[in-house]
């Protein structure tokens, strides 16, 4: 089991919500006690309270198929109308839905109106391309306000969309495309980021090219360069948005769907090289997402600015910039660039430009503020925040006081969240009003969620004790299956521990402890997933990337515990024989590195790669990342006894403390 940061001391310190706080705050007592009196019925209400149901759903939870779990599943709604429209309807359509800011300082304001009209106007124009209810679309968009357009167009007609995060390769963008057989893609020419244009669209070229697709289309939203003439463009199959949506109607009536018809597919990594298509659908999703957004970050839409620093092309950026926010009519900021440019204080002084008053983000950022010192903070007045929240990994006490006490004045609460894509939204997290908080733990199930810390037997945990996080009972924003694998749906979730009377127990991955007061503390990942700056990378798909260079025979990844990223990528890797020359030049390594950033995407090259002569195996030929780790982490190494070749060891390590302080 693998714990990347030592988060297991307590600190100190404990945090009461600030009486103020409490006495206006949107999740009060009343939640749990509704929440244990009846589970079902709670989420009946919350779903009935915060969203607009086209036809009223009359059965809350089918859970005959488990683990394929339907709920609301005779309502019908529109995911978008909940999103947009209603909060027109209801007189709020001057209201700023997106305060958008562009890396070079270019800003667009966008009011709940202006997004409806611009949605609308994106469904007639992807109906009019053939698209309908259930067609996949593939969006690799950077954090313009196209993107969110383009997902809830997607969502009005009843369709699927794939986001495909913009820093990853062409490689990955067609595996996606492929395994949802996307009809369209939409992208862009490029994006800003640390002040250089990053090309999109050459990209879905590269990635078209490669054989033939399911592709039809693929719209480009004009946001790098004033003209095409550095884009490659193939007439009949690329489309210029501005172009095509100049010539559709703004009108557009929202039909309702099933509940559970299907809303998003998002790739993440798993255990093995193919990442697995979560599925998500509409009905369960979209309540959790409002309410905990609602709740956790104690939303006053009427007032808030709210921020969650996250790209649309993960999970986060999904329910926390997307659809939690917008079907509760928040005010956001949405961002395009970097934290550090055009200069250290960017964030900083968006948030005092945009007076923000709840912040979303990742401990990885927090940890690269705290190195680069708490004076570029000061510089800018923050006095307009109310609420921190932290996702992606755990966060040790340390940057979870710096937080506090540096970005919230020692004044704001902070709530860490743990969740998953699987899950859809939020599962443990401190309530703002309610929780006296500690530095480090994520503390309690939210109310309607129930999470337990239990044995391989999938045995509760006493207080104090350790094991696996488990999900006993099926909630409504959880994943339907993986696209296109019932089998590995089952097999990666639910066949962990021994079902229970009520059904299939869920395994998260990750290892917890329960503190003697039965809050939960986050441990990381104990399969072979590795958390990097909150992303989730898999080792067996950095090692088949490897493996896939003609020159390595053979890879083992680990993720290494890392100051800043909380885990990093380190390879050891064995060269064939017959290209040891030409990997004996310098520069071996690092074009091996970059053979990963190029096959997989940037955020997946290693920190560090090391040419070895073997790798530590065992007797049946499995490797033993556990003691590349402790290479890796500089360590003492563990117990080898069951290494086929007890000297193999010895010389990694020799070779890991040579070239460490060559
Ligand atoms: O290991 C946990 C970690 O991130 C994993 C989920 O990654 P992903 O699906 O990419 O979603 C990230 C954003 C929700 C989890 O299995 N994780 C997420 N939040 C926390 C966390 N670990 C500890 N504390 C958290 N608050």
């Amino acid at each position: 089991m693998s714990t990347p940061l030592e988060n297991t001391t307590a600190s100190a310190h404990v945090f009461p919500p600030p009486a103020e706080f409490a006495a206006a705050a949107a999740a009060t007592e009343g939640l749990a006690a509704a929440a244990s009196a009846d589970r079902l019925k709670f989420w009946a209400d919350r779903s009935q309270q915060l969203l607009h149901w086209h036809r009223p759903f009359t059965e809350v939870l089918d859970w005959s198929g488990a683990p394929f779990a339907r709920w609301f599943a005779d309502g019908e709604l529109n995911v978008a109308y909940n999103c947009l429209d209603r909060h027109v309807l209801a007189g709020n359509g001057d209201r700023v839905a997106l305060h958008w800011e562009g890396e070079p300082g270019d800003t667009r304001t966008v009011t709940y109106a202006e997004l409806t009209r611009d949605v609308k106007r994106a469904a007639n124009l992807l109906t009019s391309l053939g698209i309908g209810q259930g067609d996949r679309v593939a969006i690799y968009l950077p954090m313009i306000p196209e993107a969110v357009v383009a997902m809830l167009a997607v969502a009005r007609i009843g369709a699927v969309h794939s986001v495909v995060f913009g820093g990853f390769s062409s490689e990955s963008l067609r595996a996606r495309i492929d395994d949802a057989q996307a009809r369209l893609v939409i992208t862009a020419d490029g994006s800003w980021r640390k002040g250089k244009v990053t090309p999109l669209k050459p990209a879905v070229d590269a990635a078209l090219a490669a054989g033939p697709t399911t592709v039809e289309k693929v719209l480009v939203v004009q946001r790098a360069w004033a003209s095409d003439q550095k884009l490659g463009w193939q007439d009949g199959r690329d489309l210029w948005w501005h172009d095509e949506v100049a010539q559709v109607s703004d009108e557009h009536t929202a039909k309702p769907f099933p509940a559970e018809n299907p809303l998003f597919i998002l790739y993440t990594s798993g255990t093995t090289g193919r990442p697995k298509g979560i599925l998500h659908t509409s009905g369960g999703y979209l309540t959790q997402a409002a309410y905990t957004h609602r709740n956790v970050f104690d939303l006053r839409p009427e007032t808030d600015v709210y921020w969650c620093t996250a790209d649309v092309g993960w999970i986060t950026g999904h329910s926390y910039v997307v659809y939690g926010p917008l079907a509760n009519g928040a005010s956001q900021v949405l961002y395009e660039g970097t934290p550090d440019t055009p200069h250290s204080g960017r964030w900083w002084e968006l948030i005092e430009k945009y007076k923000v008053s709840l912040l979303y983000t990742a401990p990885t950022a927090i940890r690269s503020f705290m190195k680069a010192g708490r004076e570029i903070p000061g510089r800018f007045d923050l006095s307009s925040l109310r609420l921190l929240g932290s996702v992606g990994e755990p966060i040790n006490p340390e940057a979870w006081l710096w937080y506090r006490e540096v970005i919230g004045a020692d004044r704001t609460p902070v709530v860490d969240t743990w969740w998953q894509t699987e899950t859809g939204g939020i599962m443990v997290s401190p309530l703002p009003g309610i929780t006296t908080t500690k530095p480090g733990a994520a503390q309690t199930p939210l109310p309607g969620i129930v999470v337990e810390v239990v044995d391989e037997r999938g045995t509760p945990v006493a207080d104090g004790g350790s094991g696996l996080l488990a999900i006993p009972e099926p909630w409504p924003g959880m994943l339907r299956g993986i696209w296109g694998d019932p089998a590995r749906f089952v097999e990666t979730y639910w066949s962990t521990f021994p079902a229970r009377e009520t059904g299939p127990v869920y395994f998260a991955g990750d290892g917890a402890r329960k503190d003697p007061d039965g809050d939960i503390w986050l441990l990381g990942r104990v399969d072979d997933v590795m958390n990097v700056s909150g992303h989730r990378l898999s080792t067996a798909e950095i090692e088949s990337s490897l493996v896939a260079h003609p020159w390595v025979a053979e890879a083992a990844v680990v993720g290494a515990s890392d100051e800043t990223t909380g885990q990093a990528v380190v390879a050891f890797v064995i060269i064939r024989s017959r290209h040891a020359e030409d990997a004996a030049a310098a520069g071996t390594t690092d074009s091996l590195r970059a053979h990963v950033a190029q096959q997989i995407g940037p955020i997946a090259r290693p920190r560090e790669l090391f040419l070895v002569n073997e790798l530590p195996k065992t007797r049946s030929g499995k490797i033993m990342r556990r003691l590349l780790r402790d290479v890796a982490e500089g360590r003492a190494i563990g117990d080898t006894t069951t290494l086929a070749d007890a000297t193999v060891m010895r010389a990694i390590s020799e070779r890991f403390t040579a070239e460490h302080h060559a």
